[in-house]
């Protein structure tokens, strides 16, 4: 199965490293919005457009799947997609929602989901998780740790900041964290380390792996070829890759 992976730009990698890994497709075609990035602050009308001009380009490679690495995105414009694509298009939402459900997490346990202004106010998370039966979630936009991600911070005393800017005015201490952007698990431990309990972190890129395993039981590669797509600077966005050991 040869798919293609749809970011805003280079924090995806994360949702490619583990879709890379996993063995499961014979090719992935990575394309990063880098010129446009962040997605997360921007109105959904203009994800929406920006979206289906992904389409348009994973048009040009015979996908089979198309892979929304981005959860604003996922969050925004997945319905959009899906009346434009010839190819199916999945998000990481749901993804993120049933590893929530599939890690035995209790319905009356206490559910953070972190993201961008953008996939909170859509409320997609905290709906799919209410649906699911789980009573305690709590919603965060904590949109300034992408720039942090973005300027390469993964710990220290500002990202400690950060972290404590949006989380001291929590109700209570969540038992499982959904890290709803791309970015997010690059920080994870720093996120985790906050907390007394340590909460059980879900990535976008386990969750969406664990999901297509589910889906299409019959998949498995030996090797998997991979090629980037970047709408600004790929060579920067390819060289991130190599240092991920992805490619
Ligand atoms: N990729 C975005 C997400 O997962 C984060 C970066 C952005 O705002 O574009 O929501």
């Amino acid at each position: 199965m040869k798919i293609g992976v749809f970011d805003s730009g280079v924090g995806g990698l994360t949702v490619a490293k583990a879709l890379y890994e996993s063995q499961l497709f014979s090719e992935i075609v990575y394309f990063g919005d880098t010129a446009r990035v962040p997605y997360g602050s921007k109105d959904k009308n203009t994800i929406i457009r920006y979206s289906l001009e992904a389409v348009e380009f994973f048009k040009n490679f015979e996908i089979d799947l198309l892979i929304v690495a981005c959860n604003t995105v996922s969050a925004s414009a997945l319905f959009q997609m899906r009346e434009e694509a010839e190819f199916d298009v999945i998000g990481v939402i749901e993804a993120g929602v049933l590893a929530v459900k599939n890690s035995s997490a209790k319905l009356n346990e206490n559910i953070l989901v972190i993201g961008t202004e953008t996939t909170i106010k859509s409320g997609l998370y905290q709906n799919l998780l209410k649906d699911r039966g789980f009573q305690s979630v709590e919603a965060l936009a904590t949109g300034l740790f992408v720039p942090v991600v973005e300027e390469g911070i993964f710990s220290g005393k500002l990202l400690n900041a950060v972290i404590e800017h949006y989380f001291q005015e929590l109700e209570n201490q969540p038992e499982h964290i959904i890290l709803g952007c791309t970015h997010f698990p690059l920080i994870g431990d720093s996120i985790q380390k906050h907390f007394h309990n340590s909460p059980k972190l879900i990535h976008s890129g386990e969750a969406i792996v664990e999901h297509l395993k589910e889906l299409y039981p019959y998949l498995s590669e030996k090797r998997t070829k991979i090629q980037f797509f970047a709408s600004e600077n790929p060579s920067g966005l390819k060289r991130v890759a190599e240092s991920w050991g992805i490619g």
